[in-house]
Formats: structure tokens, sequence, C-alpha cells
């Protein structure tokens, strides 16, 4: 049977999209480049944590309407859902898109359905649609191209791919209205309509917005200390105001969302994007800065003790109660304290994870009672329920003393 649809990227993304559309009795063909997703999913398991991925998958594999290959196969609309990562001076790397579309340049035809969900710089569907009309210039005018970017919180996929609302950008009006009926199937959430451009940007400026937002949090942070004033107290007092929402700091902006589609903006408007480029700078100010706290805390530790303190470094992930630890701040904390220790015992804590190739893990509870410093980097909820810390120095970048359970 041919499929109908194929799904370029089976990640965190591309696996649920393509289970859902499967679930609807579609066959979908995913290809990845990577033999091990293929074959776990072809067992009809998964490689990634979310929560109802997995009995979506097992379902859609069983009734034989999701199957994995490493080669594209003939369909009638293209999802591509390839990383988008960057590269050295911040700038974006496209180039997963550029190989995903040659991937299915022979098998396009009249009337196709090429969509890209990956977040993408402005200009990259128009890009796309330029190579594949000048490799294929009988096609011209012939398939339909959009952009739809993907909006979906990590852990809660399976229920927002349904329910949040999807913004839809077509090279011309057709595309558009093509793409729209194909979303309004697996879709409840509404859907808008606008241009390809539109829609790119719109995805990059949702991102730079929280980053924005948080980097104001963390600026405030970095003043607070200063001036002797608790931070979290502050936010809250100020978020009373009817019309204030201060959201919280923490010890970075990590992910690969967040944190990369801000430079995405900054890289093609650098004397445009002022905030957002200076947001970006703050964010990371804020790691650094956390990491030298340790290493003072830790200097004062010797000076008032006259020995080395155990450290507990709480939390590798980019953000409470997930197992992902890409950008991730703390884990850039980590790094670079453990890259200045002598002879302290450190204790590198992350619940959400059994191992890990660089670290070496310990448990939690075990971390925080031999330690004399608690560093908090995370807000994992089990660190909320922790008690017995009053005669540890701890130092809280997120706020679990505030939030305690
Ligand atoms: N994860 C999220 O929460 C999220 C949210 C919104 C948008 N996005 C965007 O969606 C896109 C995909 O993100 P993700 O989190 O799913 O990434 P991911 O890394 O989890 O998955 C991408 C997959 O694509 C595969 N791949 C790479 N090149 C390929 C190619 N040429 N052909 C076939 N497969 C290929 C990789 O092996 C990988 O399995 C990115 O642009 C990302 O920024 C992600």
């Amino acid at each position: 049977m041919k499929p109908e649809v194929v799904m370029i990227g089976l990640g965190y993304i591309g696996l649920p999209t393509a289970a859902l559309i499967a679930s609807n009795k579609v066959f979908v063909y995913g290809v990845d480049i990577n033999s091990d997703v293929v074959e776990t999913i072809n067992r009809g398991e998964i490689h990634i944590v979310e929560p109802e991925l997995d009995s979506a998958v097992a379902n859609a594999v069983k009734n034989g309407f999701l199957k994995a290959g490493l080669k594209a196969q003939e369909a009638n609309t293209y999802l591509i859902v390839v990383p988008t990562p960057f590269k050295d001076k911040n700038e974006p790397d496209i180039s997963f898109v550029e190989a995903a579309t040659i991937g299915i340049l022979p098998l396009l035809k009249e009337n196709d359905l090429y969509i890209i969900e990956s977040t993408s710089p402005v200009g990259t569907t128009e890009k796309m649609m330029n190579y594949i009309y000048a490799e294929r210039p009988e096609l011209e005018g012939k398939l339909h191209i959009a952009y739809c970017p993907e909006r979906v919180l990590p852990g809660n996929v399976m229920h927002e791919l349904v329910h949040n609302d999807r913004v839809i950008g077509g090279v011309n009006k057709e595309s558009t209205d093509r793409a729209l009926a194909f979303y309004k199937n697996y879709v409840k959430g509404e859907l808008h309509a606008t241009n390809a451009r539109t829609a790119e940007m719109c995805k990059l400026v949702e991102n730079s917005s929280r980053d924005v937002q948080i980097a104001f949090a963390n600026e405030l942070s970095l003043i607070c200390h200063k001036a002797g004033i608790n931070v979290w107290e502050l936010i809250k007092l100020a978020n009373k105001h009817p019309r204030v929402n201060i959201l919280q700091p923490g010890s970075g902006v990590g992910g690969h969302c967040i944190a990369v589609d801000p430079y995405f903006i900054v890289a093609d408007f650098p004397m445009e994007s002022q905030i957002i480029g200076k947001a970006r700078e703050i964010n990371n100010y804020k790691s650094f800065w956390c990491a030298e706290q340790v290493k003072n805390a830790k200097l004062q530790f010797q000076l008032d003790h006259g020995k080395k303190p155990k450290i507990a470094l709480m939390g590798l992930a980019f953000k409470p109660n997930i197992d992902d630890l890409r950008e991730s701040p703390a884990k850039y904390i980590a790094q670079k304290v453990l890259q200045d220790a002598q002879d302290e015992e450190y204790y590198i804590v992350e619940p959400n994870i059994q191992e890990h190739k660089v670290f070496k893990l310990t448990e939690y509870n075990k971390a925080a009672e031999n330690a004399d410093i608690i560093v908090f980097l995370v807000a994992h909820n089990q660190f909320k329920y922790l008690t017995n810390l009053n005669s540890k120095i701890v130092l809280d970048f997120c706020g679990i003393s505030q939030n305690k359970l």
C-alpha cells in the first residue's frame, strides 16, 4: 500500500505527529536517518519519553497505519520535521531541512503537499520552494508548499497536538488552503491562515517573547542579589498589580527552542533585534553567574571551616520534571563548576535520568544528606520534599525554598 503521508524526522515532534495522523487511519510512512529509531518504531516501541506516545505508536504500528524506514517513499503529503540547530556564531543551520528536501525531490509530483514544521529562519520555505523548482522545473507552480510551526509542550504533546491553535502559512493562497485542509483532519484547535514568512517569524517570535520575559526576571534576580532583596518575594508582590505578570528567574534558559530560536532572528536582523539579542546575553550570563556563585560559596566554606566542602548540584535538565538536557543551563553550570574542581567531593543529581555518559549521578536524598553546600539548579518536584536543610549552605537559583510542596 502506498503511504498517504511521509513524515521526515521521527523525534520529539515528528513521531507524535505521525502517530496522531496514523491514529486517524491514514497510512504514514516515517523516515529517519537513525536506524535505531526506525527499528524501534517498527517494533511498535518508542525511543523518547512522552506520555501516551507509547500506546499511540504501538497501536498505529499494529494496525498497519505507521511504518518507518531510512528512505522516503512516494506519498501525497510530505512533512519535514527535522532538527534546525545553530552553528558557530549562533547562525541557524538549515542543512537538515535541505537534506530532507533533497531526499524527497525525485518523489514529488503535481498537486503534492510539502510542509515544513521545523522551526526555521524567515524565508526558509521560499528557499526550499526555489530549490525544488530549480531541480524539478516541470513542477513549478504545481506543488502546494507551506510552513506550519509546532508549539507543543513536551510532556503534554499528544494532547496539545490536537488542541493547540496552529498558524499555517503557504507560499500562495492555494498552498495555505490546502495545508489548512490537511491539518483540519487532525487538529481541533483553531487554524490561522497567513503567509509562509509570517508563520516562520511567528514561531521565532513566540519563543523570543518567552526568552525576553525570562531575561527580565533573571536581570531582577541579579539586581536583587546586590540590593539584598528576596527576588521571589519581590516578584510575588509586583504581580499583585492587575496588569503586571513577571515570570520566575532561574539558572538560565535552556532547551532547544527558547534558547535557540531567538538567534534565528538576531542572525538575520542584527541591527533591529536589540532586546532579543540582549535577552539571550542576559540569560546566558545568569548561568555563568550561578557557576561563579557556587565557586564563591566553595571558597567561603573553606575559609570558614578550614576544609573542602561536599557540594550537591541538584538537577541537570533544562527545566523541571523532564529528562531533556539539551542546551541545559544546569548542565552548563555543572560543567563549569567541575572544570574548577580541586579536591572537593561533588554529587551530581538528576532524578529523571538513570545514567549520564559524563556525570556520575547520585540519588538526590543521599546527595542532600551528605553535602555541605546544596545548589538547586532545577526545580524538580522531588527536591521540594527535601527536609533538614537548615544546617546546610543552600544556593537556590530556581526558587525551591519558596515553592515547597
Ligand atoms: N521538541 C519540541 O518541543 C519542539 C517544539 C516546537 C518545534 N520544534 C522544532 O521541531 C523540529 C524537530 O524537533 P524535534 O524536537 O522533533 O527534534 P529531534 O532531534 O527529537 O528529532 C529529529 C529527528 O530527525 C532525524 N533526522 C535528521 N535529519 C534527517 C533527515 N535528513 N532525514 C530524516 N530524518 C532526519 C533525526 O535522526 C531525529 O530522529 C526542530 O526544528 C525543532 O526546533 C521542536
